[in-house]
């Protein structure tokens, strides 16, 4: 393939943290926020919106901390175009290298009047002077039409030309309920181009929603019509069907370059740890086909297509694993294998630990390899989440019993560590999972309710690790909490003392 000349650069925005946390079951804490910010500022994406500042103390506090550290990326919060808001965005997003404010208003007729109950003169009006406030407050504002695909064009052309010469550095123009179809929303993109006479002293962005499963192509579609900055979500996670999956997009740009003579500036081959790192904090798997990151995107299963990618890999393959960092030969340790073999696949997989992290987990494998004849890529994977996740154990289990049969109500006898001290507790329930939790309850005297509980077999095989993940609400926060163990009742007990632990953490008073 030839290389090309004058290949336009498609910004990134990455709202995994904000539209993609709006999915249900999907809510993160600031610890998982801040891991995935890790990963998307070694993915090397433009912008990372943090949250919705003014939604929630806890939104509040992500964005002010993802704001803090992240180096190179821009770090937007979402606002409505009221003057609380932006103010409450701007709070959250002034300690970021490059911030921005990302604010928005509906210009639909069916939002405008059943929702905003406003006129779209007013709408235009406050679009106009929200815009004018936050260039008060931050040199880079962007500015969404929410709902824009289903909003009338000569009042898109109006309020697009009235928010940059306002001051927005970024127009975007959602899908917002996944309505629009590739042809159509390519056209848009190229009448806004050909309509509004100040367009060049903005880029233009494109959000997309995937209710029809469009939403990738709707964004490709829009790149190829002249759109500068793409926004979606690691692994496609959103409300309903979710949003662009950045993967998708990233890869079809890169693998089709000379097509759409454009390119990001994504290191692909961070591709892959980010989105496990996504599927461990929020528990949301993605589906084994899923293209890019899903099981099977790179298994070649038929005995022609092998024999094919062994003789040549391009004869099936339009990209290598290697290039998402995913990489080609599954390797398996075992108990005799040593600290270098073991460091070594840990990079392959994306991880770099420091040395207290890489200690503790060195310790974690050769206990599994003990129990385990084999340790793959994923229960390594698994692994390192866990220690990567870094909770404060403020308790800590120190054995449990169950007895469970189908014929006596299961009963559970937890002994947990707090404060050096062992404190045991006794309960019965319908299920031993179930009351072992209750137990836990009753020790650290906490009003928790269970909002989910998955199990999951990580490796196939009687010996198979399973991880347990949960969620569980106190009052207007969510914990997550993960548990890898051979045994399911003791995983899934780690996994909600991994909970309930990130929650003591949050509400121990802190030290001035
Ligand atoms: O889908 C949407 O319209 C949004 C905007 C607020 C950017 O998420
Ligand atoms: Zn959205």
């Amino acid at each position: 393939m030839s290389e090309i000349q004058n290949m336009r650069r498609i910004h990134v925005f990455d709202t995994t943290l904000r539209d993609g946390e709006q999915s249900p079951g999907c809510t993160m804490n600031l610890r998982d926020k801040m891991l995935v910010a890790e990963h998307l500022e070694a993915l090397r994406v433009d912008v990372i919106e943090g949250g919705f500042a003014i939604a929630s103390s806890g939104d509040f506090e992500s964005v002010k901390a993802i704001a803090g550290f992240v180096k190179n990326a821009s770090v937007a919060s979402l606002c409505r175009a009221l003057p609380k808001d932006i103010d409450r965005a701007w709070e959250a997003v002034q300690g970021a290298k490059h911030p921005r404010i990302h604010t928005f208003i509906a210009t639909s007729p069916i939002h405008m009047e059943y929702k905003l109950k406003m006129t779209p003169d007013e709408v235009y009006q406050q679009a106009v002077a929200m815009v004018k406030y936050a260039r008060n407050l931050c040199g880079d504002v962007e500015f969404s039409l929410e709902d824009c695909s289903r909003s009338e064009r000569p009042f898109i052309y109006r309020v697009v030309e009235g928010v940059i010469a306002a001051g927005a550095r970024t127009v975007n123009i959602p899908d917002t309920v996944g309505y629009a179809v590739p042809d159509q929303f390519g056209q848009l993109i190229t009448d806004i181009r050909a309509n509004v006479p100040n367009i060049s002293q903005a880029r233009i962005s494109v959000h997309c929603h995937n209710d029809l499963g469009l939403a990738v192509a709707n964004s490709l579609a829009a790149i190829r019509a002249g759109a500068d900055q793409v926004e979606g979500t690691i692994n496609g996670i959103g409300e309903r069907a979710g949003n662009t999956a950045l993967e998708e997009v990233v890869m079809a740009l890169h693998t089709r370059r000379e097509f759409y003579q454009a390119d990001t500036g994504i290191d692909t081959t961070k591709i892959y740890a980010t989105s496990r790192c996504v599927i461990t904090v929020t528990g949301s798997r993605v589906q084994a086909n899923k293209a890019i990151v899903g099981e099977n995107a790179f298994a070649h299963e038929a005995g022609i297509h092998q024999h094919g990618v062994m003789a040549n890999p391009l004869t099936y393959e339009i990209m290598t694993p290697e290039s998402i960092g995913l990489p080609r030969n599954k390797m398996v340790l075992g108990k005799h294998s040593g600290r270098h073999a073991f460091e070594s696949r840990l990079g392959d997989l994306g991880f770099h630990l420091d040395e207290a992290r890489t200690n503790e987990l060195f310790g974690k494998f050769k206990d599994l390899a003990d129990r385990k004849k084999t340790v793959s890529d994923a229960d390594l994977e698994a692994l390192a989440h866990g220690v990567q996740t870094m909770v404060v154990e403020r308790v800590k289990l120190d054995r449990f019993n169950v007895t469970a049969s189908n014929a006596i109500t299961p009963v559970s006898t937890i002994r947990l560590e707090r404060d050096g001290k062992l404190v045991e507790q006794v309960a019965a329930s319908d299920g031993p999972i179930n009351a072992s939790f209750k137990a836990i309850n009753q020790i650290l005297g906490l009003k928790v309710t269970l909002e989910s509980f998955q199990l999951n077999a990580i490796t196939g095989g009687t010996d198979a690790q399973c991880e347990a993940t949960v969620r569980v609400r106190s009052g207007e926060h969510v914990y997550h909490g993960r548990g890898i163990s051979t045994d399911v009742i003791e995983g899934s007990i780690l996994a909600y003392l991994q909970a309930l632990n990130v929650l003591l953490e949050e509400s121990a008073p802190k030290q001035a």
